[in-house]
């Protein structure tokens, strides 16, 4: 028997997220830990929590998990995987260990693709240098899978939300699209090549854009997934109290997104991810529809958003592009707090 996964979800990966505007609403009734030694908690929205152990040590501990996104368990369970750990490198962490996540419907499946999606995500978790110690299974419909997992970091050396300064330069390291390339994938509108060009980039670690951002002492940054790319922006410049400026044009693109847009290829998240942010933006009167919709683009597994000192941006870069990561590009920038949160231009 065939498995195809895609075929069992409405809506996968992290455009499944319950929408931001409805999360600020029952995150109220939550209460609020606060001790000296957590350094990154529930408030600032960022992608992981940060606990303090020692002077010189901190835990950062983080968990996601998602329907498919793909028909192959096993690349599903790489996706999901690489989805997973990669919040502990937007913190600046380096992460260790993990815990499966997994809910399998085993009445509905072969087991061999349950065994598939987590051996996809033990690969993916061993590139990234993270061994996976235990996990927990349930019978459910649709599979779901990710990891919760923990990593070090040095309590001085944490990277956040709240770290964007004015005058930074705002470098994405992978284009923007899973959103809209999957929903055309489901509506048979985008090409075998674009959907192999999206798992490509969802596979993708987001390890080496970490070490890059490590080396140059970046201060913010966050990684671009379910909130799209504004949503994540505004997260961002709120919990810095500070402009974003993007420059929608210059944000890389994989494929064919523009045209799949331009043909109505719009997931329903794009639209929650617009009204999440609406309030807090000013969208210039020449912003195009396709570009607006395109930054309110869930994404699974995307690029790290980041904050760099003007002064570094031109290395940051090119090193990004050494590395491999070459649609790297510089899509906007940081200002004081103007009457906005987020300045979205062409
Ligand atoms: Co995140
Ligand atoms: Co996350």
């Amino acid at each position: 028997m065939k498995v195809d996964l895609l075929q069992m979800v409405e809506a996968g990966g992290c455009s499944s997220k319950i929408s931001p505007g409805q999360l600020d609403e029952f995150l109220k009734y939550l209460p609020i830990p606060e001790h000296p030694d957590i350094l990154i908690g529930i408030d600032t929205h960022d992608d992981a929590g940060v606990y303090r152990v020692s002077d010189e040590l901190a835990l950062v501990f983080t968990t996601d998990f998602f329907p498919p996104v793909c028909s192959d368990p096993y690349e599903f369970g790489q996706i999901a995987a690489a989805n997973s750990i990669s919040d502990v490198y937007a913190m600046g962490g380096t992460p260790v260990i993990a815990l499966n996540i997994m809910m399998f419907p085993a009445s509905r499946l072969p087991l061999e693709a349950c065994a598939e999606i987590l051996k996809g995500g033990a690969e993916t978790a061993a590139k990234a240098g993270v061994m996976i110690i235990g996990g927990h299974t349930i019978d459910d419909f649709p599979p779901k899978y990710g990891l919760a997992v923990v990593g070090y970091i040095h309590p001085q050396k944490i990277i956040s939300n709240s770290g964007a300064r004015p005058g930074d330069i705002l470098i994405l390291t992978k284009p923007v699209g899973t959103g809209v390339i999957l929903a055309g994938q489901k509506m048979k509108m985008s090409s075998d090549e674009d959907t192999d060009l999206a798992k490509k980039v969802m596979k993708t670690l987001n390890s080496s854009g970490a070490e890059v951002m490590k080396k140059y002492k970046v201060k913010g940054a966050t990684d671009v997934t379910g909130y799209g790319l504004a949503g994540h922006a505004l997260k961002m410049a709120r919990a810095s109290n500070v402009t974003i400026e993007l420059d929608l044009g210059k944000v890389p693109l994989i494929g064919d997104t523009l045209n799949l847009v331009e043909e109505g290829c719009i997931p329903g998240a794009s639209f929650r991810n617009l009204e999440f942010v609406e309030n807090d933006s000013h969208l210039t009167k020449d912003l195009t529809y396709n570009l607006k919709m395109i930054a309110m683009d869930a994404q699974t597994s995307g690029g790290l958003l980041m904050c760099v000192p003007p002064e570094e941006s031109e290395n940051v870069l090119s090193e990004l592009h050494n590395v491999g990561l070459v649609q790297s590009a510089v899509i906007g920038k940081v200002t004081e707090k103007k009457e906005k949160y987020l300045y979205l231009n062409n």
